[in-house]
């Protein structure tokens, strides 16, 4: 498949979200914006299978979630790099902004769903991720920016500027 502009694509939020020095930092075959309503047909669910478990609930379906969060307005921010050679997804990662009624009607961006393709793991690729994310957060007026991590990704996340805070509790149903 091409390369498909951002301008000919249906993104969830709109692309000068993502700051333009993180995405000139990129290698120049390497493209970061929003997750695209046609993303399902780039590989979006076999990079997050990257992380965890995933269930390939099917296009219309994919679609209808992506819709849902394109409908929760100034909510959810996930965003891809595309390989433009191939116009695959690379990396992807979600931060989903928490508006709160302490902290004089504060809000709290919280990353979620951090997964870089095995094979172009260790070039920078979730730094970069990581990097639009926050300052998405941070555009957004969090006054914090958190996520959950195991033992082995700390290092990563200092990297990235984070620092260790709390326990993370989990109840599964
Ligand atoms: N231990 C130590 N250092 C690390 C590690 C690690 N596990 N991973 C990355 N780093 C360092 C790199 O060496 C680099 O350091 P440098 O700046 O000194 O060169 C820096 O962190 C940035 O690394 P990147 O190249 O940007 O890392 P990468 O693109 O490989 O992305 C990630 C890291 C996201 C953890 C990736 O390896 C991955 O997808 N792993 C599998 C899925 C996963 O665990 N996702 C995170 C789940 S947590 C969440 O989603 C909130």
């Amino acid at each position: 498949m091409p390369f498909t502009p951002d301008s000919e694509l249906d993104l969830l939020f709109p692309a000068e979200y993502i700051s333009q020095e993180i995405r000139a930092q990129l290698h120049p075959d390497l493209h970061l914006r929003p997750l695209a309503s046609s993303d399902y047909k780039r590989g979006h669910l076999s990079i997050l299978s990257v992380l965890t478990v995933v269930t390939d609930p099917g296009e219309d379906a994919w679609i209808a979630q992506f819709n849902a969060q394109r409908e929760a307005v100034r909510t959810y921010y996930s965003i891809v790099i595309i390989d433009k050679p191939t116009d695959r997804i690379v990396a992807v990662g979600t931060a989903f902004i928490e508006r709160k009624f302490l902290r004089g009607l504060g809000s709290v961006g919280h990353i979620e769903d951090i997964a870089v393709d095995a094979k172009q793991q260790g070039k920078k690729l979730g730094l970069r991720i990581i990097q639009a994310l926050t300052a998405i957060s941070e555009n957004s007026g969090c006054y914090k920016t958190i996520l959950n991590c195991s033992d082995k990704n700390i290092p990563f996340y200092q990297k990235c500027g984070f620092e260790q805070k709390e326990n993370e509790m989990a109840r599964y149903a």
